[in-house]
């Protein structure tokens, strides 16, 4: 069985020191659930630091929400692979719609991305998802299939184990518009069938596919027990100790 992976993306919220209150609230809360499920937290740049110190000695994880393909060099406001590992990270976001959408991310930078990503020994969470345009075009298999198959092209079997997938449809993002629980399952099985005939049943059996997308305590149960739904990446929710925990609890 694949182990739940629970993500807590917290965007541009918390600078370093109200950062590292809710990090160590979260550590307190979560408690021994972390013995079942992967569990990341995946503050601001600027805070990574103050919340790996109030993570040190935890099983839970330091992440960060994107990432510059290149080591170093002239390109202005970026931050390296190289620069993110000093912090602390283990994992990192790649793709997220809102980098998508607001600062016209391309499938093909996604993809460098995540080889320098894989090249740095960073666990990348890959996010994919339609718009409510597309998926009332009829358009979800062809976009969603199209972005993970865009993101991942290139990438060895060990590689590919490495990663973590994230359907967040962008209609359900911060909207407190879930997708329902077979809506979701829908897209994963869409998903990992095609992972299952493109890399075979080893990488289709092991690679995680979280869900995203106005995750509460109300209705991270029901979608986690879904067959292909393998945990969940928390935006507003993660951003309070009480309902990140109980959304961790949720994957247990
Ligand atoms: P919300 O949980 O606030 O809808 O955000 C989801 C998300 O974008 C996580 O990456």
């Amino acid at each position: 069985m694949r182990r739940p992976l629970v993500a807590g993306n917290w965007k541009m919220y918390k600078t370093a020191e109200p950062a590292e209150e809710l990090a160590r609230s979260i550590v307190a809360q979560v408690g021994r659930d972390c013995e079942v499920v992967d569990v990341v937290l995946c503050p601001p740049f600027t805070s990574l630091q103050a919340v790996h110190e109030a993570l040190a000695g935890t099983p839970i994880a330091l992440g960060a929400q994107n990432m510059h393909w290149e080591n170093e060099g002239a390109f202005t406001g970026e931050i390296s692979p190289a620069m993110i590992l000093t912090t602390g990270c283990t994992y990192v976001i790649l793709g997220h719609s809102e980098r998508r959408q607001y600062f016209a991310e391309t499938d093909e930078q996604v993809n460098r991305k995540l080889k320098a990503a894989l090249g740095a020994g960073l666990s990348p969470i890959v996010c994919v998802g339609e718009t409510l345009q597309q998926r009332e075009a009829g358009q979800i298999e062809a976009v969603v299939l199209g972005q993970v198959q865009a993101a991942l092209q290139g990438l060895s079997e060990s590689e590919l184990l490495k990663i973590a997938l994230a359907y967040e449809p962008v209609w359900a993002i911060g909207t407190g518009r879930t997708a329902t629980p077979a809506q979701a399952e829908e897209v994963h099985s869409l998903i990992r069938t095609s992972l299952h005939q493109q890399y075979g049943e080893g990488v289709a059996g092991a690679l995680r596919i979280q869900y995203g997308g106005s995750v509460k305590p109300e209705n991270a149960a029901e979608l986690f027990t879904q067959k292909n739904i393998d945990g969940g990446l928390i935006g507003g929710a993660a951003l309070k100790a009480d309902s990140f925990a109980a959304i961790v609890k949720a994957a247990c």
